[in-house]
């Protein structure tokens, strides 16, 4: 039995305020939180649902590095677009705040105050890395290196992505600072750690029971696998302590009174999660409430629902956070889910390849509850799931137009056609071939407790946190209505059996206004458009479900007889081919704009150490052996053709020619040099760089260039002609 209380805190992750929003952050963390607000709050909960942009921690920094700007810049117009995302698409927090605000500075330093005080830190120096021409400590994600598991060369100081192995940055092999380019020293530095080792046993306790300090607090029954078996496994391997600390110069300051705090700033995820708290606080400040309840009475569930890749702060870090602390409630469940692939491939902000929802709702406008149906039905709560544009049209086309919309229209149009848009009688007396009670027995009552029972339905799967079930069922009940006219024929029994037909239409009508609330938490716009179509009183999320289903099982209508209703109007249209055509081709083209940022660049690393560097000089690299030196197969080669790649303004295809061997490569040249005007060039080739893909071509090799200060490149060449395939070494 599903444990049902009156008051909900519900949480949707922070998102980083240094890239825009994809279809799989939508699927991960927005939409179902969405579902589950709007569907609590059509059963009568008092539901708080707070999120915000998470504005703080390295990412944010390297980009302003990056592209030179401050910090402050980039979360504003990351924030900004975010919010527009979110409002399009329906998705309606209770407010959506930022963790730069003052409010959430001090709540976060109050926690960090009361965690001092009460000595739940453990104060220790260790050596870090330390970047000494930036200045700077580097957090780890700042250090890159060869990781010393499978040898990536471009693994995290935290993480290497090619292995997924968890690092630490002094596990690196050749670590670099990612701010300078050079190699960092280690130096000593004091951090605040919290002792999670510490935690363990109460945390197995918790998680696996549902037990704390002798409570049965949660129900570990209803939390997901995925989600269990995450923590299970962080804690077999043990936890130990962590630093609630870094030494950065973007973030909240440690409280300045403790000694030793300068320079000192909160870990993102100290402060991060504790923006749930300050945005509550801001909510009841702007809606003249106490946020309190919200997060310390027992009664109330907290919820917080995110992607995978943050299970072990929300099941563990923020929960010994808030133990620690003392007054807070903690989570009764972690929904996460897992990750949409799209078209085969990881979505990914750096590659591009990604539905950025911002161009959705630019490109596809008015279509944002096909979105939402589409996401919701490919959810990745088990595991992950993918998205096609093929499927989205096929989502769109086979079921919201030829199913759901496809009924309401013919139950509205022969409404109208046949009683002038007022709901007919149901008259007991009429037999119908009703698709759902199989012993039809003529009762009104029994139709409408089937109704109940068929939300009943979706309702449980809703609060299992099950929304493609619940989805699915939605779907069914449209499904059934639809058979109802397929079976019973109103228009052709209208002539012969016109009390029949009145009977019928009147059930339809209670399907169709069962559904405009229903599906209301999954296509709120929709749901708004069918209100509107039955005139019948916009939802508000007010406990409209719940009085429907107690009315239904009551053997009462969904729509009274004698209401008149408006006139159709399409719900959903179908998408067209060119629609979606459209789209694979700038997910394709995406691609290709970015290998050649790719190659652009390489042709700059080049010439030049240029790395992620806040400076303009050219950064020194570090000191290597003549091993490996020779490791690098340089010939003098001869370009014997030369042909711009299409739709690109900077690369030439090369045809060279080395020691009678004929070779392709790809240069981001083309600003400097004419194709025509390079033809028996000598040039510098870097021979036995492992090839790559760009703009189609496969790429063998590259060309060595110098560039002057003022970006100018030019080609490396012996000084007198020798012959090609001759070694530079
Ligand atoms: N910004 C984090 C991410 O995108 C999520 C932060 S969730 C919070 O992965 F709990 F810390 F707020
Ligand atoms: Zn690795």
């Amino acid at each position: 039995m599903l444990y049902s209380p009156q008051r909900y805190l519900v949480t949707s992750a922070l998102p980083y305020a240094n890239g825009p929003l994809h279809i799989g952050h939508l699927a991960g963390a927005y939409l179902p939180a969405d579902i589950y607000v709007r569907f609590l709050r059509l059963m009568g909960k008092d539901v708080v649902w707070v999120c915000g942009s998470d504005e703080h921690g390295a990412a944010i920094t390297i980009k302003a590095i990056k592209e030179k700007r401050s910090p402050q810049d980039i979360i504003d117009q990351y924030h900004d677009l975010f919010k527009v995302a979110f409002e399009k698409m329906g998705i309606d927090f209770d407010i959506y705040h930022r963790t730069s605000s003052e409010i959430h500075h001090e709540t976060s330093q109050e926690f960090f105050r009361k965690l001092h005080e009460k000595g739940e830190f453990e104060v220790k120096e260790s050596e870090q890395y330390y970047d000494a021409q930036a200045k700077q400590f580097l957090a780890d994600r700042y250090i890159k290196g060869t990781c010393p598991k499978c040898n990536h060369d471009a693994a995290y100081g935290d993480q290497c992505e090619n292995c997924g192995s968890t690092l630490s940055p002094t596990e690196l092999i050749e670590p670099t600072s990612t701010l300078s380019g050079s190699t960092p020293e280690l130096k000593k530095t004091t951090h605040w750690y919290l002792p999670l080792d510490k935690y363990e046993a109460w945390l197995k306790e918790w998680i696996n029971t549902g037990h704390l300090d002798g409570e049965q607090v949660h129900d570990p029954s209803e939390w997901k696998n995925h989600v269990l078996g995450q923590c299970k496994s962080w804690l077999e391997g043990g936890l130990h302590p962590r630093s609630m600390t870094r030494d950065l110069d973007w973030g909240i300051d440690v409280p300045r009174e403790i000694e030793g705090s300068e320079g000192k700033k909160l870990y993102v995820w100290m402060d991060a999660p504790i923006g749930y708290i300050s945005a509550t606080k801001q909510w009841a400040i702007d809606n003249k409430k106490d946020w309190e309840p919200y997060w310390k009475d027992e009664n109330t569930a907290l919820v917080h629902f995110i992607g995978k890749d943050n299970i072990v702060f929300h099941c563990l870090i923020f929960p010994a956070i808030l133990k620690a602390h003392g007054d807070y409630i903690l989570p009764k469940n972690v929904p996460a889910n897992q990750f949409v692939n799209l078209e085969g491939d990881k979505i990914s902000t750096s590659r591009n390849w990604a539905v950025w929802v911002n161009e959705y709702v630019k490109d596809l406008p008015g279509k944002e509850d096909e979105l939402r149906y589409h996401m919701i039905k490919n959810m990745p709560e088990q595991r992950d799931s993918e998205f096609t544009w093929q499927g989205f049209q096929d989502s769109v086309n086979n079921e919201l137009v030829n199913n759901l919309a496809n009924f309401i229209n013919r139950v509205i149009v022969l409404t109208h056609k046949y009683y002038d848009g007022v709901v007919p009688a149901f008259d007991e007396n009429e037999v119908f071939i009703s698709p759902t009670s199989e012993d039809y027995d003529g009762f009104h009552e029994t139709e409408m407790l089937q109704l109940h029972d068929d939300l009943q339905e979706v309702n449980e799967y809703i609060r299992n946190y099950d929304f493609r079930a619940a989805l699915t069922q939605v779907m069914k009940i449209s499904s059934q209505g639809n058979q109802l006219l397929q079976h019973n024929e109103p228009w052709k029994q209208i002539k012969v059996e016109p009390e029949t037909v009145k009977t019928v239409m009147n059930m339809a009508l209670q399907v169709v206004a069962s559904l405009s609330v229903i599906i209301y938490p999954f296509m709120p716009f929709a749901s708004a458009k069918m209100r509107n179509l039955l005139a019948l009183s916009e939802l508000k999320g007010d406990g409209e479900l719940e009085a429907l289903m107690m009315n239904l099982a009551e053997g009462e209508m969904a729509i009274p007889t004698g209401h008149k209703i408006n006139e159709p109007i399409h719900l959903f249209s179908r998408i067209d081919d060119k629609v979606i055509a459209d789209q694979k081709a700038k997910l394709e083209n995406s691609k290709k704009v970015d290998e050649a940022a790719v190659e652009a660049a390489l042709a700059v690393t080049a010439a030049s150490a240029k790395s992620v560097s806040a400076k303009e000089e050219t950064t020194e690299k570090p000191t290597i052996e003549y091993g490996d030196f020779v490791k690098m197969d340089i010939k003098v080669a001869t370009i014997t053709h030369a042909e711009a790649v299409p739709k690109t303004d900077k690369l030439l295809k090369l045809q060279l020619d080395v020691a009678g061997e004929e070779r392709i490569v790809v240069s981001g040249i083309a600003e400097h040099y004419k194709p025509e005007e390079i033809i028996g060039r000598q040039v510098s080739l870097l021979a036995n760089l492992a090839p790559r893909k760009l703009r189609g071509v496969m790429s063998q090799g590259m060309i060595l260039m110098a560039e002057d200060s003022d970006g100018k490149l030019s080609f490396v060449a012996p000084d007198v002609a020798v012959s090609s395939g001759s070694t530079i070494s």
